[in-house]
């Protein structure tokens, strides 16, 4: 299938290129390198031995899609491009409000314009908001997001239900993922967050190179087995690999799906952290701090549909997620600007 990713530079986009194209599919990318840098295509495309059609644009521009999609036959698109840190939201609601709802309904619009109806889209555990019962399971109704850009994935979610309920031929997968981490294992692409990581792998990997002095553990008096917060994390491979099956589902199937994209197991802080210590023989200094506002104590997933439907289920630990981490942050000091 040509399968145009969009934001398809990112740290979960250039994954999923990677596998869409060793599985035999012909990917195309549509970025604006806001949040990213070309130079991660040109990483994909030494893994992959093959050149990747790429556009830079903003997905929001109603004129160059137009153009992107005549260009090229599109069986599904991927939408993975918007902007993602919880901080900032908060500072910026009407830049990602504006930002997050105009692109995807540009990317509707268009695609409806030229008869391409299947959409992969790139949601988050963060629309379940602060359930009282884990794991969670996609039928499980929200208990209110915690910030506007859990808020955009919620409505974008919405926006494409309501589309799907109107046009029988639109197929859609709402993949919620859990938290994405690790880097494919050549060391070529991983994550490459702008200044000083928000969230806690690539803190402890900028932490255990010197390039930062010491972790701060946001709370250990969480009602977890060690007090501090536990997460689903999952290892950006399979996660890309989950897309490759969503794109496959969509082809096969009309309607819209929500999809939970999580490992089922739940890490805690202290766990990571350790780990990263133990795999990659790296000191990693911590202090405890005090709890980040808006935080939840733990969630996973159940990824039992996700294994149901698409036939996926994580395969890598997280003995691999720190390892390849490490080596991506090893190799790539400066991220891909260095
Ligand atoms: N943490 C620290 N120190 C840090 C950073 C994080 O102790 O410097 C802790 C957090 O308190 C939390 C855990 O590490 O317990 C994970 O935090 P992250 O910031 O890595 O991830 P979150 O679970 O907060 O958020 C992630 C994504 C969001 C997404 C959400 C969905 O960043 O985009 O999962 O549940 F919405």
């Amino acid at each position: 299938m040509k399968i145009l990713l969009t934001g398809g530079a990112g740290y979960i986009a250039s994954h999923t290129c990677v596998e869409l194209a060793q599985a035999g599919h012909e990917p195309v990318i549509v970025d604006n390198y806001v949040n990213s840098c070309p130079e991660a295509i040109r990483r994909v495309e030494q893994i992959i031995g093959r050149p990747v059609p790429h556009y830079e644009a903003d997905v929001s521009d109603r004129a160059a899609m137009d153009r992107i999609f005549e260009e090229n036959a599109f069986d599904c698109v991927i939408h993975f491009a918007g902007l993602k840190a919880v901080g900032e939201s908060v500072a910026q609601p009407l830049r990602y409000y504006r930002n997050n709802l105009d692109t995807t309904l540009t990317l509707c619009e268009t695609m409806q314009a030229h008869g391409v109806k299947r959409l992969v889209f790139s949601s988050s555990a963060t629309v379940y908001g602060n359930l009282p019962t884990v794991p969670y399971r996609e039928d499980m109704t929200s208990a209110g997001c915690t910030n506007p850009y859990g808020w955009t994935k919620f409505m974008i979610e919405k926006i494409l239900e309501g589309q799907s309920t109107a046009d029988h031929e639109w197929s859609v997968v709402l993949l919620r993922y859990f938290n994405p981490i690790g880097a494919h294992e050549s060391g070529l692409i991983g994550e490459d967050p702008a200044g000083i990581p928000n969230n806690l792998m690539p803190y402890v990997a900028k932490v255990a190179v010197g390039e930062l002095e010491k972790l701060s553990i946001f709370g250990n008096d969480y009602p977890t087995p060690d007090g501090t917060g536990v997460r689903d994390y999952i290892h950006v491979v399979d996660l890309a690999r989950g897309h490759v099956l969503a794109c496959d589902y969509a082809a096969s199937h009309e309607g819209c799906e929500i999809i939970n994209l999580g490992t089922g197991h739940g890490y805690s802080v202290l766990d990571l952290v350790q780990t990263f210590i133990r795999v990659n023989h790296v000191d990693v200094p911590y202090v405890i701090a005090p709890r980040r506002p808006g935080d939840i104590a733990e969630n996973w997933a159940d990824p039992t549909k996700a294994r149901a439907l698409l036939g996926w289920q994580a395969e890598k630990t997280l003995e691999d997620m720190c390892r390849d981490t490490f080596r991506f942050q090893q190799k790539n000091p400066k991220g891909y600007r260095g």
